[in-house]
């Protein structure tokens, strides 16, 4: 969960992130658990609200928004880094890319917004460009079997792992991307 504003005189907006979007159980967990420790410790705060995907670790690249950029693209410890061109990756198309030394996974979803992960299976470390993607966004590692959800790294397979997120923006047709972590 990420604090987006606290609003005077009673209210905060929150995002939640990671495989929080989209869970099915992510209201219960805002409602029993971050609401009720935020009341816990702030009872003045009446009002709790969410914001949703739109700012969430993904560049938006749909008509007229080619430079939006997420939040995580403020203030970070790492250089931004060119990765390659929007046109080089196709929608639902899955890319592998080495980015310094790094190797990266990077998926353009239907709707022609980029998402980048190490390529790195959760299970054992493995590469995941050779996985099958279905129609709703779900990759299947080539080498076991384990599935994840693209729009929010999600392992779906063991619910207590993930795919290791990179910040993405897309600056005039370029795709770049940034290490958020160490
Ligand atoms: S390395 Fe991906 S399922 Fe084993």
């Amino acid at each position: 969960v990420e604090l987006v504003e606290l609003r005077p005189p009673d209210t905060v907006i929150l995002r939640l992130l990671g495989s929080c979007h989209g869970c099915p159980s992510s209201s219960l967990t805002l409602s029993d658990g971050v609401e009720k420790a935020i009341r816990d410790a702030c009872p003045e705060i009446r009002h709790i609200e969410t914001v949703g995907r739109q700012y969430a670790a993904t560049a938006l690249t749909g008509e007229g928004s080619e430079q939006r950029i997420s939040p995580f693209a403020i203030g970070g410890r790492h250089p931004w880094l060119p990765a390659m061109r929007l046109e080089d990756l196709p929608r639902n198309g899955l890319l592998a890319r080495e980015v310094l030394s790094d190797a990266l996974l990077f998926w353009r979803d239907p709707d022609g917004d980029v998402h980048c992960y190490r390529n790195a299976c959760a299970h054992l470390g493995m590469p995941l460009e050779e996985g099958e993607v279905d129609p709703a966004g779900v990759l299947t590692c080539p080498h076991h079997g384990f599935q994840f959800a693209l729009e929010s790294g999600e392992c779906l397979t063991v619910p207590e792992v993930q795919l290791e997120p990179w910040a993405v923006r897309v600056v005039d047709g370029e795709i770049q991307v940034r290490k958020d972590h160490d």
